[in-house]
């Protein structure tokens, strides 16, 4: 598909230098320093071959994670089902761009193109096979107060268009400028004509200059992801990464591979689709950078403590392995910016109750607990995050002010296998959960906390514990959020194969 192009512009140019071929266009992906690394497509071919994984029928966002650059959520509802998926298949399945494609700049296309489809939208589409997963069946308003989503039923903030359960698909375009995405936007519109009709869209930014890479409240972002087997992971028992994340086994991420703890009652179709939540998550950050100004003990200083509600720097460097001061270097670099697992062979640091160094409560920590965890060791609860994101930056007059006027945040993707075994459990038993880590010896037993980044207790107030390190016991009252869900969706980003047979016609 994307062949032939290349092939016919590498022919246009036979004149030009090389240099002028090779930059004319801009890569799809950005590269932050310190971000994991990706497997050269030599690595990932043999990865691959020695996991028996398909990586050209995998969508290419389920495994490239948040190194893009401009990205559009184009939610959608079919309203003519036999055109819808007869331009399925003839025409949206040959421009999907798969995981090989993403892996060297000469096959990369100007935008990639993924698709997912919610429970109502393969109710729609006909397809009466159950793939195995009851929060994505239920959609994700029906669990919105479960998730700490608040006030009130817990849709009292989301965006209209996600409360209704009307969304049949998403349409994930990617590219390094807005214009090729609009381009590729109105050619599928063109083509889909009136079969379907928007229904809400997003626009993700990474952002500029210096803070590329970094989320809304400055931190680098994307740093930590699994490796996995048969992409970036182990191969012949040799892992590609030692430094990285350990590896797991690609069945976490892709239905029907090994690891998938559903796997007999998926149905073959679904083989290597991934569940894609998607959570539009506004940011307060200069309600954030006011909080930490007026809240930070005598002892520490409004950096430090951002830091430790973070579980990283600003740039991305981890507080466990440089407890008191940033080390941009560090967190520029991806061979040792997340090798810790939060043990010490320091004699003098109780492991158990130590949160000198970083709080339990910290959003890394809280969400990929490493060694912390003992009741399952290794716990299957990780997913690949893939968000980017959204709004404009701070304006002075927001900063002045100390209160947001324009919505930013975080347009978050996770991929995972299971919903309930990833994200759910994430977000709902570790970040709100008050008592995780278990089994911590904390000696007045306030507890841990919530996540104070992510943590959601359906709008009301939120204790955190550990964020002074001279005083571990001690609570920190947040009585608002400074993240607030806006809502979302649970989709199923299914095999490129699926496109034609049984999802396309
Ligand atoms: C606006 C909301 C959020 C912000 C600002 C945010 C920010 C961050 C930052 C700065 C990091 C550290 C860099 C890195 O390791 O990539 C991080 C890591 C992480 N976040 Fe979030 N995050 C948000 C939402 C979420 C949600 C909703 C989840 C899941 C429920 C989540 C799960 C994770 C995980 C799993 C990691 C990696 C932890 C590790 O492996 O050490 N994040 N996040
Ligand atoms: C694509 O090219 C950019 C430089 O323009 C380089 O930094 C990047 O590593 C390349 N990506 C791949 C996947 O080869
Ligand atoms: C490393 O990080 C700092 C700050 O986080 C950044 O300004 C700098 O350009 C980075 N250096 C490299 C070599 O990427
Ligand atoms: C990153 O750290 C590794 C291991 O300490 C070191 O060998 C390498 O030179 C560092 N890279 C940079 C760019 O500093
Ligand atoms: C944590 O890291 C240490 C040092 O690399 C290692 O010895 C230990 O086995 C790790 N623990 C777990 C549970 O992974
Ligand atoms: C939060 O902590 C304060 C003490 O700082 C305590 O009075 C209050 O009961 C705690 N709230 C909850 C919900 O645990």
């Amino acid at each position: 598909m994307k062949v032939s192009s290349i092939h016919r512009s590498l022919l246009l140019a036979l004149s030009f230098s090389f240099d002028l071929v090779t930059s004319a266009k801009a890569p799809l992906l950005i590269n932050p320093p310190g971000l994991a690394p990706l497997p050269s497509l030599k690595q990932a071919t043999a990865a691959a071959a020695a996991a028996g994984l398909e990586l050209g029928n995998i969508q290419g966002d389920i495994l490239i994670g948040m190194k893009k650059d401009k990205e559009l959520f184009f939610f959608f509802h079919i309203n003519d089902v036999p055109t819808f998926r007869s331009h399925l298949s003839a025409d949206i399945h040959p421009l999907v761009t798969d995981v090989t494609e993403l892996l060297s700049n000469d096959t990369q296309p100007a935008t990639l193109v993924n698709i997912a489809f919610s429970q109502a939208g393969l109710n729609t589409l006909g397809v009466t096979d159950q793939l195995g997963d009851s929060l994505f069946s239920a959609g994700q308003a029906a669990g919105a107060a479960d998730l700490g989503d608040g006030p009130g039923a817990g849709t009292g903030n989301w965006e209209p268009a996600f409360v209704t359960g009307t969304i049949h698909g998403v349409l994930i375009l990617a590219s390094s400028t807005t214009d090729n995405i609009n381009s590729q936007l109105a050619s599928l519109q063109a083509t889909l004509g009136s079969s379907i009709t928007e229904s809400y869209r997003l626009l993700g930014e990474a952002r500029p200059d210096d803070q590329n890479g970094h989320e809304h409240f400055g931190f680098k972002d994307g740093i930590s992801q699994p490796m996995i087997n048969g992409f970036n992971g182990v191969i012949n028992g040799v892992p590609l990464f030692p430094t990285q994340s350990p590896a797991i086994d690609a069945g976490h991420i892709l239905l029907g591979e090994s690891g998938d703890r559903s796997m007999d009652s998926r149905p073959p179709w679904a083989k290597d689709g991934s569940f894609l939540v998607f959570r539009q998550l506004k940011q307060l950050v200069p309600e954030f950078d006011n909080f930490l100004v007026a809240n930070t003990p005598s002892d520490m200083t409004p950096e430090l403590l951002g830091a430790r509600m973070v579980g990283r720097w600003k740039s991305g460097a981890p507080i466990f392995l440089s407890p008191h001061a940033d080390d941009p270097d560090l967190g520029n670099n991806s061979t040792r910016n997340n090798n810790f697992n939060y043990t010490s062979s320091d004699p003098d640091f109780i492991f158990e109750s130590n949160q000198e160094r970083c709080p339990f409560s910290a959003h890394i920590r809280k969400t990929n607990p490493r060694a912390d965890f003992t009741i399952q060791s290794p716990f299957p609860n990780h997913i690949i995050r893939s968000g980017i994101p959204y709004g404009p930056e701070v304006s002075p007059a927001e900063a002045a002010a100390g209160v947001s006027t324009v919505e930013r945040g975080l347009a978050f993707v996770a991929y995972q296998s299971d919903i309930s075994v990833g994200f759910h459990t994430l977000q709902n038993v570790w970040a709100n959960n008050q008592n995780f880590v278990f089994g911590k010896n904390i000696s007045t037993n306030p507890g841990i906390g919530f996540d104070p980044i992510i943590g959601a207790n359906q709008g009301a107030a939120r204790n955190v514990t550990g964020l002074d390190p001279s005083s571990a016991n001690g609570v920190i009252t947040m009585l608002t959020d400074f993240v607030v869900s806006r809502g979302g969706e649970y989709f199923f980003s299914p095999p490129i194969s699926a496109l034609l047979t049984p999802l396309g016609a």
